[in-house]
């Protein structure tokens, strides 16, 4: 097992480079499975995730070609199969997302239910109801979803009773290759959304609203190949900006798009952080001061994501004041709580609210990683703590951050990787 051990005390200086969206390169992977042509996609990041949607499209037979560094070119001109197993859904849950292209395009998809994760049971009902309206068949046989369209999706309305990002994903795949128009009511905002539509467009959707909550799809025969550039991930740009502010440094993140983070910045002005954007880069100085405790409220896009909501957690415990951080996405998205009390965090936690009354100081600690951003926030932590601190199952970072210690170190961290 790795472990990262992190010894705290360093603010964070210097200049740090965003890779590529996780949550838009997952997307718009399994698109490539919509067309016999090639895709050319550049900006993809280096993530356990992805290694895993490129074995997954492999399992099917598409066949996928990497370049130097972080472009890749995908075609589907001779898909097998289009069975999504239970050992590779089970970790990386947008697999779920093959069954709208495998529908649109062959007619058929089975997919293993992706089961629920640590964050919360995470159903995928919306996505099934909204492919039955397009007049999919779907079934549920020994933890699989079987779904059918012999003559081929037909355009309808699909209401979701809640955002979901990929149930929007999933239906905005779908609609692209079916008989007529579909609208999508109550469609989920995040940029990944508008990422993805940018690239079927490029293929040849016909697609209207996306980034709206109403978005519009006008079915087409086939999609061709096309050429695209994963947005930056805000994400990731979000997280080295909290870790800034934890550690009262002084930053400058390349290579990011600061409209999709305004919720997030505004929310470290409040903390007290000076933020200056620019076309393409971030910069945030804390001026060596204490980060002021802020309340936050975590919803769909956007406002403040959930996403971001582990890593505000690890400022506000080491902030100057109390805080109130509320979590209305998902159910359980506080394992990260439990592993930061050891470190001396003072955290009372009342249904979906957390309470933080901030400490001066934390001190170094063993803890475990639960799941993709509560190991960022518990790096943060390690980062602001007194002495050493050993970050154990840190698969879960990978999954989702792109050489995470060798960025850090850039920035001045004391992390490395060990190996148990
Ligand atoms: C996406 O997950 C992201 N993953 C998540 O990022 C992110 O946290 C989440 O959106 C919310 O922003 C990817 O894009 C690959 P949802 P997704 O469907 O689509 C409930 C990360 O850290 N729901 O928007 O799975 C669900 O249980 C990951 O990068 C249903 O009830 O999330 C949740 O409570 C973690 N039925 C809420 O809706 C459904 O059919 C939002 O889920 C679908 C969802």
């Amino acid at each position: 097992m790795q472990k990262l051990e992190v010894t705290g005390g360093k603010k964070l200086e210097g200049e740090v480079t965003i890779s590529g969206a996780k949550n838009s390169s997952l997307p718009i992977l399994i698109s490539s499975l919509l067309t016999d042509q090639k895709l050319v996609l550049h900006n993809i990041p280096h993530l356990n995730d992805v290694s895993s949607m490129i074995t997954l499209l492999r399992e099917l037979n598409v066949d996928i070609t990497m370049h130097e560094n972080i472009s890749l070119t995908t075609q589907a001109d001779n898909v097998t199969s289009w069975t999504a197993p239970y050992d590779i859904v089970r970790t990386m849950r947008a697999s779920i997302m093959v069954i709208a292209p495998c529908l649109a395009r062959f007619g058929k998809a089975i997919v293993s239910l992706p089961g629920g994760c640590l964050i919360g049971s995470r159903p995928i009902d919306m996505h099934l109801s909204g492919l039955e309206a397009m007049g999919a068949k779907c079934f549920i046989k020994e933890g699989y979803i079987h779904c059918s369209a012999p003559k081929g999706l037909k355009g309808a309305t699909v209401s979701f009773d809640n955002k979901t990002v990929t149930g929007t994903e999933n239906i905005l795949m779908a609609a692209t290759l079916a008989k007529g128009t579909t609208t999508i009511k109550n469609a989920a905002c995040e940029p990944e959304i508008v990422d993805l539509a940018n690239c079927l467009i490029k293929m040849g959707a016909q697609i209207q609203g996306q980034g709206t909550e109403t978005i519009q799809v006008d079915g087409v025969k086939k999609l061709g190949g096309a050429e695209h550039t994963i947005m930056p991930d805000r994400i990731e740009s979000g997280t080295f900006l909290a870790a800034a502010t934890a550690t009262r440094g002084h930053i400058r993140i390349k290579n990011t798009n600061h409209k999709y983070l305004k919720n997030v910045i505004s929310k470290l002005k409040l903390a007290g952080a000076e933020i200056t954007c620019k076309e393409d880069w971030i910069e945030l100085d804390m001026k060596g001061k204490r980060p002021k405790a802020v309340n936050i409220k975590t919803a769909p896009y956007p406002k403040f994501p959930t996403d971001m909501q582990a890593q505000f957690m690890a400022i506000n415990s080491i902030a100057d004041g109390n805080s109130k951080v509320q979590e209305t996405v998902f159910e359980n998205r506080f394992m990260h709580i439990d592993e930061m009390k050891r470190m001396g965090a003072d955290i009372t936690i009342d249904n979906n609210c957390a309470f933080i009354k901030g400490v001066k100081s934390l001190s170094g600690a063993e803890v475990i990683a639960s799941d993709l951003r509560a190991s960022a926030s518990l790096i943060i932590s390690a980062l602001v703590a007194e002495g050493t601190s050993n970050i154990n199952r840190v698969y879960h970072i990978d999954r989702g951050y792109e050489f995470i210690e060798e960025k850090m170190q850039r920035l001045g961290a004391n992390i490395v990787r060990k190996i148990d």
